[in-house]
């Protein structure tokens, strides 16, 4: 101790202190009727983690991307249905939970190839289309925020390109098709969309080209046999020490070993 009465550095006694464990807070949730309680910071996904159920459908990239969490739940006091990704929506006190992870819409089959990227396709593939009362609850219920109606709309008028650049974010959750009165599929029409702007309207990609020759023309080869031949921890090393793409990176850009791009 100093004359001052202040602990001097060294004569304080360096006392380890544990971290003090941070107690979570439990809300109940619901799921599919039976009560649990579950750390109030978790999604609905890692919930039902949690809760101890195994998630072996309904659940894929756990990152708003694949669209297979499709969930459907009510606050307390609400009479609303309100629907959400799983993996991206997080449990509130009381929340009556149940999941979709897919849902039986209807699918036409098609050979993309042969079919004409005109509005017609689209009529003809899923003429529930025009059956589109206008109501908006499919945009209400998306969770990647895309203007459902309003792609459902170009549908109508046959304009291929409109809807395949509307419901480019689209995960396939299925969750707008759920709740549309007039039962239409919008995912499905979107996808249809896309497919023939893909393969009839836009100029094929020449970069494309160019690799899937560089791919038949067997560039790669070598180094991939050479991979093939590394034991587990070989290739944890090459993959942990690749060099990575910058954020913002130029579009010709390239790492600066190329030996595994054939170069
Ligand atoms: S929910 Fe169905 S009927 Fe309503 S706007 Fe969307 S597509 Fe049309
Ligand atoms: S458009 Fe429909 S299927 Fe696509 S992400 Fe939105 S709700 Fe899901
Ligand atoms: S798990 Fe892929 S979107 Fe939720």
């Amino acid at each position: 101790m100093s004359k001052t009465g202040v602990k001097s550095k060294t004569s304080v006694k360096s006392k380890k202190t544990e971290p003090k464990a941070v107690e979570e807070r439990l809300v109940p949730i619901f799921v599919m009727g039976k009560r649990y309680e579950v750390p109030a910071s978790l999604t609905i996904q890692k919930a039902l983690e949690y809760a101890g159920y195994q998630l072996v459908r309904g659940c894929g990239c756990r990152g708003g991307i694949c669209g297979a969490c499709g969930t459907v739940f009510r606050y307390p006091n609400s009479y609303r249905i309100d629907v959400g990704l799983a993996c991206q929506t997080v449990v509130q006190p009381d929340m009556y939970i149940a999941q979709i992870p897919f849902f039986p819409g209807n699918k036409a089959v098609y050979d993309i190839e042969s079919l004409p990227a005109v509005g017609g396709t689209i009529a003809a593939l899923y003429p529930e289309v025009f059956k589109c009362v206008g109501c908006g609850t499919c945009t209400r219920s998306c969770p990647m925020d895309i203007d459902v109606l309003g792609y459902i709309s170009k549908a109508i008028q046959g304009d291929v390109t409109a809807v395949a650049e509307g419901s480019f974010d689209c995960v396939m959750c299925g969750l707008c098709a759920a709740r549309c009165p007039a039962e239409e599929v919008q995912y499905n029409i979107a996808i249809l969309a896309r497919r023939l702007y893909a393969r009839h309207i836009v100029p094929r990609a020449q970069h494309l080209a160019k690799a899937v020759e560089a791919v038949e023309g067997k560039k790669f080869e070598k180094a991939l046999q050479e991979l093939k031949k590394k034991n587990l921890d070989e290739l944890k090393k090459i993959y942990k020490s690749l060099e990575l793409e910058p954020d913002i990176a130029g579009e010709f850009w390239t790492p600066k070993d190329a030996s595994f791009l054939g170069e």
